[in-house]
Order: structure tokens, then C-alpha cells, then sequence
């Protein structure tokens, strides 16, 4: 697994990305946080071969899982980062990302955990400067009061339109998603929802 995680994986150190080192050709960088299973971001990648897209995930399990869709499908446009994406996004030139997938986030369901979620106010302050304008991010939960959080910290930003317009959109899964392993659980306290923003 190592020899294959190398193959594949972003660079470690302090050292700005270099994105067109490691896509060459490629015309858009998609960031997927916390793939999980990897189902969504292999289907994505080989949907969309001219994107390049880097995984972000901690847990060994998830890493493999995305190395063996790798090698399945033989999509030469993934990167991992088997470890927390927040040194990673740092890494990022700015004004470099065309898409954010963040998809049924470890929920922290209980009030004392809820300042461990991920989407909150300084997380979207630093991912923010890493998107392009017009760039798009993808939020999905069945937790109901993450649902209602991450709204609130997407819209207070100011810099995050949200693109719904009617309820059919965040109820309803977008046409271009692939269910997660996560989702089909359903572990949540509701229904999942759907947020898409497009960045301004
Ligand atoms: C509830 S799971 C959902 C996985 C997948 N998105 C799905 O829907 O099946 C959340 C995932 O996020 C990962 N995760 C948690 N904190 C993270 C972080 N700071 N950076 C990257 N991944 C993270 C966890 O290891 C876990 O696999």
C-alpha cells in the first residue's frame, strides 16, 4: 500500500502545491474533504477526466479504499492526502480551487462536540481565499443542527451564494451526485440536505 499511496499522494513538507507539477494539463482542481469510502470521488474523477482531484481523508481504511478505485479505473487525475485537509488547503495557491465537495462531515452530534465540526466560521475564512470566483462547494448532512449551522457560517460569510431556489434543491440529491457509503447509512437525524454555493 505504501509503494501505491506514493505513487499517488500529495507531496508532504511546508512547501507551497504546485499544482500544474502535480496535473499536468489538466483544466480545473477539485478538493474533496473527507472521502470516506472514496465511492463519490473515484466516480467523479473518471466522470470528470479533465478535472484533477485531490481527496483529503485520515482514516487508513478510506485511503486504501480510494487506492484500489484508482487502480480499478485506472483515473490518473487523483491525488490523496491522507491526513487532515486543513495543512493541505494551507498549502494551496490562492484563487486555485473550481470545486469544494464536503459530504456528511463527521457530525458531532451531541451540543459539547459541536465545536469539533468542521464547517464553521475560520474554516470557511481560510478555505475562502483558495477558491476562484465563481467556483462552486458542495455541503451535504442528515444532522439537522449541522445542516442549520453550516448555513448560517456559509451565508453569514457574505462571500457564499447559496444557489437554491426552491426546496427541491437542497432536499432533493443534485443530478450530478454519487451516493456515499455514509449516506446510504442513515444516521442522521434527517432527511440529508443538499447545500450548493457558489463562491463570489
Ligand atoms: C462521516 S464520514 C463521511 C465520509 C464520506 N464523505 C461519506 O459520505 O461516506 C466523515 C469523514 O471525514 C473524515 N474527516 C474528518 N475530519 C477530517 C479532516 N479534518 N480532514 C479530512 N477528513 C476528515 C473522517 O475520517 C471521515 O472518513
Amino acid at each position: 500500500m505504501a509503494e501505491k499511496l506514493d505513487a499517488c499522494r500529495v507531496p508532504g513538507g511546508d512547501a507551497p502545491i504546485d499544482l500544474q507539477l502535480m496535473f499536468p494539463g489538466k483544466q480545473a482542481c477539485w478538493l474533496e474533504i473527507g472521502f470516506g469510502g472514496a465511492e463519490h470521488m473515484i466516480t467523479q474523477a473518471v466522470h470528470n477526466p479533465a478535472a484533477g482531484i485531490i481527496g483529503c481523508e485520515p482514516f487508513l481504511e478510506g485511503v486504501a479504499k480510494a487506492l484500489a478505485g484508482i487502480d480499478e479505473t485506472g483515473a490518473d487525475n487523483v491525488r490523496v492526502w491522507p491526513d487532515d485537509t486543513r495543512p493541505l488547503i494551507a498549502r494551496l495557491p490562492d484563487n486555485s480551487l473550481d470545486r469544494v465537495f464536503i459530504l456528511f462531515p463527521d457530525p458531532w452530534p451531541k451540543r459539547r462536540q459541536h465545536k469539533r465540526r468542521l464547517v464553521q466560521p475560520a474554516f470557511l475564512a481560510m478555505l475562502h481565499p483558495k477558491m476562484k470566483s465563481g467556483s462552486q462547494i458542495r455541503f451535504a448532512t442528515d444532522v439537522k443542527s449541522y445542516a442549520d449551522e453550516a448555513l448560517l457560517a456559509f451565508l453569514s460569510d457574505g462571500r457564499f451564494e447559496w444557489a437554491a431556489n426552491s426546496a427541491d434543491n437542497w432536499r432533493r440529491a443534485p443530478a450530478d451526485h454519487v451516493t456515499t457509503r455514509y449516506e446510504t447509512k442513515q444516521l442522521g437525524d434527517c432527511r440529508p440536505v443538499w447545500f450548493d454555493f457558489r463562491v463570489r
